[in-house]
């Protein structure tokens, strides 16, 4: 029965939820009620630990009063501005606080709402800039295996996860994907960038080779691929991406959708390997996952290839309804001063080497196969139950919520990303946490 106006749903039928196992979420729901700095508050009242920063956004921690604030404050003063042809002041002052912080070659930015529409406004001003310059022939776009890019159609065409495009008939066409960089036989356990592998990034020449670079606009990567189970890249690797794209005139599009904000212990991947993409996708972190809020970044040449023809004339045709509101650009500012305040990002790098060594500290656990890390990024792959992938993980992620933390899975992966505000004593218990499920699970 329906039950509308109480606090607590009793009927979850009407709710078609997103990447959920929905049958078996409604037999034995996991319901979040309230949450404050590194814990969720369950609706059983029990405290639950935060090892994901919800999912990947959170980088702040949870319900952090300047934000709170800002949203309220904001919401009483201008709720919303129509976004085409008008402006609001904090939509202006963002993009310069972003292009600021990204301190490259980065020099505007569009806003979107999530990581997807982000993805989808990266590829659309890649194709549309190369038309610009008068190169209408470079059309292709070239993701990469195991990529995750969101769930729109160009997205789902440039990434590289199987489930998730199959169902889904053509998707876009000239689209190509270079091999992951994922090599558990020669990179097991390696602490930060794996040695091996840098040279899979010449599978791009390859590939430039036998379409010609003069159909192909760009190149689109996750520095770090997150959803995938955490594949860090190869030495060498991206550098070389960044060699070849430069070399044939193709864009390389950085996904910094989880990479962003703080989680390398940099502002973006972008910093912390000291390589400029020509556009930068990102979401999530931008308001501590607190409104939905994207913004995509890109170099001057960009931008200005596109102001030319007559000035009433709209000169991108691509924008959202919701492109920088109000009520999202005050909660990004004071995302952003949150970070620069608490020294978050700073705080990050500090903690890095201590996640590590917890993390590799379940090397040799049962199930484990590979542990992996970078920044505040971590991953233990497990081996899967034979005949019914996933379920392992699966597993694990709820006995971790019966026991009162939140981890990740993707297929027999464990992903933790934690709050940048996690305490080395919340760290032990994430990780003892881990441990002991899996000392649990078959
Ligand atoms: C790298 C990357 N790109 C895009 C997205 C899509 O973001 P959203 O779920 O906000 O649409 C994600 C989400 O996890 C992501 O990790």
């Amino acid at each position: 029965m329906s039950n509308r106006l109480n606090a607590t749903p009793n009927d979850l039928r009407a709710f078609w939820m997103p990447f959920t196992a929905n049958r078996q979420f409604k037999q034995d729901p996991r319901m979040l009620v309230g949450a404050r700095d590194m814990h969720f508050t369950a609706a059983d009242g029990r405290k639950i630990l935060d090892g994901t920063a919800g999912l990947w956004c959170v980088n702040a921690g949870h319900c952090r009063p300047k934000i709170t604030e800002a949203i309220a404050a904001q919401a009483g003063e201008l709720d919303y501005a129509p976004a085409f042809q008008m402006g609001h002041p904090k939509a202006f002052e963002l993009a310069n606080r972003l292009v600021d912080l990204v301190g490259n070659k980065m020099a505007h930015v569009l806003f979107t709402n999530s990581g997807s529409e982000s993805v989808e406004t990266a590829l659309k001003v890649a194709i549309a800039y190369h038309r610009a310059k008068g190169n209408g022939s470079r059309f292709r776009l070239i993701g990469r295996e195991r990529g995750y890019h969101g769930v729109n159609f160009g997205g789902i065409s440039v990434g590289g996860i199987v489930s998730n495009r199959k169902m889904f008939g053509t998707l876009l066409t000239g689209v190509d994907h270079m091999p992951h960089t994922h090599l558990p036989d020669r990179n097991a356990f390696s602490k930060g960038e794996p040695e091996h592998g840098g040279d899979l990034a010449d599978e791009l020449q390859r590939i430039v080779t036998l379409h010609d670079a003069s159909t192909i606009a760009a190149v689109i990567v996750e520095p770090v691929a997150g959803s995938t189970g955490v594949l860090i890249p190869p030495k060498g690797y991206l550098q070389r991406l960044r060699d070849i794209c430069t070399q044939h005139g193709i864009l390389l599009i950085f996904d910094e959708v989880i990479t962003g904000y703080g989680r390398m212990g940099a502002p973006f991947a972008s910093n912390y390997y000291g390589i400029q993409p020509d556009i930068m996708v990102t979401a999530k972190g931008l308001t501590n996952g607190v409104i939905p809020m994207g913004a995509v970044f890109v170099t001057a040449e960009i931008h200005d290839a596109f102001m030319t023809g007559p000035e009433h004339l709209i000169e991108f045709m691509h924008g959202y309804t919701y492109s920088g509101n109000p009520i999202a650009s005050a909660a990004a500012l004071a995302t952003l001063d949150t970070y620069k305040e608490e020294g978050l990002f700073e705080r990050a790098a500090d903690l890095a080497p201590y996640w590590q060594e917890a993390l590799h500290s379940l090397k040799g656990e049962p199930h484990v196969i590979d542990v992996r890390n970078i920044g505040l990024i971590g991953a233990v792959e497990l081996s899967p139950i034979s005949g019914e992938p996933t379920k392992r993980a699966f597993s694990c992620f709820v006995r971790a919520w019966e026991k009162g933390f939140l981890i990740r899975t993707t297929g027999d992966i464990i992903a933790m990303s934690p709050p940048l505000i996690i305490s080395k004593g919340q760290i032990d218990e994430l990780i003892d946490g881990v441990r002991g499920v899996l000392r649990e699970v078959q």
